[in-house]
């Protein structure tokens, strides 16, 4: 295992990181607790000490299993990261009562690396208005968190208003070789560095939809370059010295084992040029695939039948992308309730003047709601 620092933390973090997100599970969807809890051991085991769980992982069942695992470790050898979450909060005295309460999950008196989950434009705005950072430094002072930071899901404008805010000792991120471009991106991975904040990446193989299925053309170019796929996916992210950690969601042994044999490997700042072309190829023809180029603007909304048009577009943009109408088609039964799907188009048109891309969006939707049937 390699071991990595923060700028402003002192402890040596395992590049390699435990998403506590993907336990592997039952077939009732529950996590199976013994295999969950040997893949961590092993883990522990073979150098891996940073270990990211949060409040909603498992329908909250994940925060209680971590906190098992650290009574049968010795704590101080594990850095847990767990996240407040923001979206429940609606006073001050909520960001005690839920601290308090992951405390007593993760049966331990103090989290090392405490972060605000899933920040965006609105949550944010909530957060700092309640008076979160003030919360966050008497947690701070009173030992209870060791050191401060929030994971992020909305654009690069928005990264950087909160990168700027305060003093944050590290950031949580979406991080892979095709998403240079959204959410905080490279640019976000650049502006955190330079703000001397550690790097966490999330999302190293896009939940697993970069190793399999590739789609031909994919396949055919690394193939070409001899290489493997998942070993390309997780060496694009240790190649950058100011990531801190390659936070990778594991559900079974074999993908661990897998993962830790890489983590001992792949090294900050070598790739050549040559293979950072490369990446750039694969990136070039991946992109080439999106059927719709919607980017998400969300100026169509609200649709007057209530159609969830962008999430909709990027839903079956990643069935074609990734070739993987399968695993999209679940997406899209499981996260676009059925009131907001494609086939409630009424066909009013009220969206083509709206769309700044002059997107059918009609169509379109027409044409996704027979795909996805
Ligand atoms: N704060 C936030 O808002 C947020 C959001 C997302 C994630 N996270 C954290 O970041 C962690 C990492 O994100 P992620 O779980 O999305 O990571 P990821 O590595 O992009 O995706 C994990 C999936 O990749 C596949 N995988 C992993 N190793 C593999 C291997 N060796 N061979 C083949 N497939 C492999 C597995 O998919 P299959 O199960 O399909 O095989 C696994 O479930 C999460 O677990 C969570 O702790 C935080």
């Amino acid at each position: 295992m390699q071991y990595r620092t923060m700028p402003n933390s002192t402890d040596r973090i395992s590049s390699l990181g435990f998403g506590c997100m993907r336990f592997p599970t039952l077939p009732d969807g529950k996590i199976d607790e013994p295999a969950a809890l040997e893949m961590m051991h092993y883990a522990f085991k073979h150098g891996v000490n940073y270990f990211d769980t949060a409040w909603p992982y498992h329908d909250r069942a994940s925060e209680p299993l971590l906190g098992r695992f650290l009574s049968e470790v010795n704590r101080k050898k594990v850095l847990v990261a767990t996240k407040m979450p923001c979206w429940l909060i609606k006073s001050k005295e909520d960001m005690h009562k839920y601290l308090k309460e992951q405390l007593q999950r993760l049966q331990t008196d103090y989290i090392d690396y405490y972060l605000l989950h899933a920040l965006g434009k609105a949550s944010w705005k909530n957060m700092k208005e309640l008076g979160v950072w003030e919360f966050l430094l008497e947690a701070k002072a009173s030992g209870k968190i060791r050191y401060l930071g929030f994971s992020f899901h909305d654009d690069y404008p928005t990264f950087k208003k909160i990168a700027n805010a305060y003093d944050w000792d590290f950031c949580q991120i979406m991080l892979n070789y095709l998403d240079t471009h959204y959410q905080a991106g490279i640019n976000g991975y650049k502006l955190a560095v330079a703000k001397g904040m550690g790097v966490i990446a999330m999302e190293p193989l896009r939940g697993g939809k970069l190793i399999s299925p590739l789609p031909q053309s994919i396949d055919k170019l690394w193939k070409k370059g001899n290489y493997q796929p998942l070993e390309r996916a997780l060496s694009w992210i240790w190649n950058l010295s100011g990531c801190t950690v390659l936070l990778s969601g594991m559900s079974n042994m074999e993908q661990l084992k897998e993962n830790l044999t890489f983590a001992d490997i792949c090294k900050a700042e070598s790739l050549s040029d040559k293979e950072l072309k490369l990446y750039a190829k694969v990136r070039r023809e991946y992109l080439k695939r999106i059927p719709i180029r919607c980017s998400e603007c969300r100026y169509c909304l609200p649709c007057p039948s209530k159609v969830g048009i962008p999430y909709i577009f990027g839903v079956y943009n990643e069935a074609i992308m990734f070739d993987n109408k399968l695993r999209l088609q679940e997406e899209y039964k499981a996260f676009i309730p059925d009131e907001n799907k494609a086939d409630k188009c009424t066909n009013c048109s009220a969206c083509l003047a709206k769309c700044p891309q002059h997107i059918e969006i009609p169509t379109e939707l027409k044409k996704i709601a027979e795909f996805f049937a």
